[in-house]
């Protein structure tokens, strides 16, 4: 029997997609989802909801122990274009959250974490193509420092105290259900949502800037997929790098013109190139594969298929 699961941040682009998720596969009353704000009507109706901050740690103690809740996840952050207007403001809530779940587990209140990295904890002086797990890293934004940071702590807190605390490092992901919360990879989902209003999309970043990138479904999977896998196949106790496809703007502009031939994309760079131009272009998960079995399944035109045809059935 699963035991009770939390979801902080539970309103944003991956946390909808994953309290669906979860919901489906534990039964609705045994996922809480939580957030600061109200989100869409299907999440808050079709389980618990609670508002809460993830940055206090009496009111998330509070739930958790009303609901008897075994496990975390913990979603709510500041990204990394909006990490960059308001530094402190980002500090404190992707720092404070993740030490909050820490010293719950440390306490022995709850018994599994899951908290996401990014490809932002590496930075300019990273190997761009087929980055390893293990590489110089020295990231250039607020929210990677935070992220890297957040990966330290997590390993500290696995050694020192046995927490055991999973997680891995998103690309940028893609999807149709919630919108992007102020990424630098942001630009992936708005062109898909512009090609079926308008037939056209002015791109933050330019044609050229291969990042990373993952379809929601496979986040989803792969998170599903570590929180289960056997306590000793999870070696990497900081974060796990994950892979599935990397592209520039330009061509996934190609592979949307394939089912919108009038499709056009013109480029304005702004402040997030310098941001992208730090991140790795593609990623070596080897050690995901080969610890606890992970292999995506989406390509970029399974991808442009799957958004195209669902934002049209949307509309
Ligand atoms: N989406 C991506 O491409 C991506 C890539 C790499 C890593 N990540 C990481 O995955 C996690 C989730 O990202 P996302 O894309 O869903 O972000 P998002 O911005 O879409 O959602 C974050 C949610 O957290 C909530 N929140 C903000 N402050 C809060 C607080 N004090 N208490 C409770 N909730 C609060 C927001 O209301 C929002 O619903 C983050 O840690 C992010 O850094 C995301």
């Amino acid at each position: 029997m699963q035991k009770p699961i939390l979801i902080l941040g539970a309103c944003g682009q991956i946390g909808t997609e994953l309290t669906v998720e979860l919901r489906k596969k534990h039964g609705s009353d045994n996922v809480v989802a939580s957030d600061i704000r109200e989100g869409s009507e299907s999440l808050v109706n079709s389980g618990p909801f609670e508002l809460l901050d993830a940055t206090n740690y009496e009111a998330i103690e509070d739930v958790v122990m009303h609901y008897e809740i075994d496990e975390v996840y913990l979603m709510a952050a500041m990204l990394s274009a909006t990490a960059e207007k308001f530094p402190m403001r980002a500090w404190n809530l992707n720092m404070g959250s993740l030490f909050n779940v820490l010293n719950l587990a440390k306490e022995r209140k709850i018994s599994k974490i899951f908290w996401p990295s990014s490809i932002a904890v590496f930075g300019p002086n990273t190997p761009k193509e087929s980055t390893p797990q293990n590489t110089v890293m020295e990231p250039s934004t607020v929210y990677g420092i935070s992220k890297q940071s957040g990966e330290r702590w997590c390993e500290y807190y696995f050694r020192k105290f046995g927490v055991d605390v999973r997680s891995v490092r998103y690309p940028g992901l893609i999807s149709w259900k919630t919108m992007p919360g102020g990424g630098t990879t942001d630009y992936a989902v708005e062109i898909y949502h512009e090609a079926i209003k308008k037939q056209s999309y002015e791109c933050f970043l330019s044609e050229d800037t291969k990042l990373p990138m993952m379809y929601m479904d496979d986040a989803i999977r792969a998170t599903i997929s570590l929180m289960e896998s056997p306590l000793d196949s999870v070696k990497v106790r900081s974060s796990y790098n994950l892979g599935s496809m990397s592209f520039t703007p330009a061509e996934v502009a190609q592979s949307i013109k394939e089912h919108i031939p009038d499709f056009e994309i013109s480029y304005a760079p702004d402040f997030r190139q310098e941001i992208a131009n730090s991140w790795p272009s593609s990623i070596d998960d080897s050690s995901a594969r080969n610890e606890w079995g992970w292999r995506p399944k989406f390509d970029l035109n399974s991808t442009t298929a799957e958004m195209l045809a669902n934002l049209d059935k949307t509309k």
